[in-house]
């Protein structure tokens, strides 16, 4: 990235962990969004999107789960593969999935190690300190690690829903020192979900690594949103989501007009028949 705009215009030809550094180092946001299919991640390429996320928000988005804590390891093994098959540029980052990191550190390494067979260049996990050996465990394989701060969807339940982290003293404190605690054991960057801007801003002073934020305010290094979302696809819209197109409309827009055709039987026409 040695050109901020527009980021897929110029700048090196795969994305690796040491140019999101230099982008934090000299102040040059960039963005990740989350990518789980041949398309949507072929077009987040061709527009500049340094890093895709191949989140365990696919059950959520995709799959039709409520809850991310519903995504398996086999989920995330068939779209990470997608994502990193149809792509060359961005780095491709898999989250793994609720249940196979928490029990211990050869955990996480067996999961990453099957992540990463499956395409992904580096893998994120939800947590603070207590993730700590997991994440040098996967550091000490070679695997770039993630963290993920803040909100943290594969608690929903212990957090009581989705809420904003980090508001009082106490929290906030709790955070930062989570995000060193991580920033010790080896990881790459921070995501930081749903954190007061404010807080965001003092995580991303205090640490060395990138922060990304969702939900985070602009302080971070980067930003990332869930495509469906920012697409205007899902419907989804939180405080922090800005929508930045209306495919949900446009796709029933060319559905109605699909079914009108085919009950006028304007389509097939002779352009799309054979002889
Ligand atoms: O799975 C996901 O989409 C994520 C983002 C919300 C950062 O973890």
């Amino acid at each position: 990235m040695s050109n901020p705009s527009p980021a897929g215009a110029t700048g090196p030809a795969k994305i690796r962990l040491r140019h999101l550094q230099q982008a934090a180092d000299e102040g040059r946001p960039f963005t990740m969004l989350t990518a789980y299919d041949q398309f949507a991640a072929q077009a987040f390429e061709a527009a500049g999107i340094e890093v895709l996320l191949v989140g365990d928000s696919v059950g959520t988005t995709v799959l039709g789960h409520t809850t991310t804590t519903a995504t398996t390891h086999q989920d995330m093994l068939t779209f990470t593969g997608a994502v990193a098959r149809s792509v060359h540029r961005p780095l491709v980052v898999a989250d793994l999935a609720f249940g196979t990191y928490e029990a211990g550190p050869a955990d996480a390494l067996r999961h990453g190690v099957e992540l990463v067979r499956a395409g992904a260049e580096a893998v994120k996990l939800e947590g603070g300190a207590e993730i700590a050996p997991q994440v040098r465990a996967l550091v000490d394989a070679g695997i770039p690690v993630f963290g993920h701060l803040g909100f943290t969807p594969q608690s929903v339940n212990s957090l009581s829903g989705h809420r904003v982290q980090g508001r009082d003293e106490v929290g906030a404190e709790k955070l930062l020192a989570d995000a060193l605690a991580l920033q010790r054991a080896g990881a790459s960057a921070l995501v930081l979900e749903l954190v007061p801007a404010a807080l965001a801003g003092r995580v991303t002073e205090a640490v060395d690594v990138p922060t990304i934020g969702i939900g985070a305010g602009p302080a971070c290094d980067g930003q990332v949103l869930v495509w469906q979302d920012m697409a205007g696809l899902s419907g989804f819209r939180g405080t922090f989501v800005k929508v930045f197109a209306d495919l949900r409309g446009e796709l029933e827009r060319a559905a109605q007009q699909y079914r009108t055709e085919v009950s006028e039987r304007s389509y097939p026409g002779p352009e799309h028949s054979f002889e």
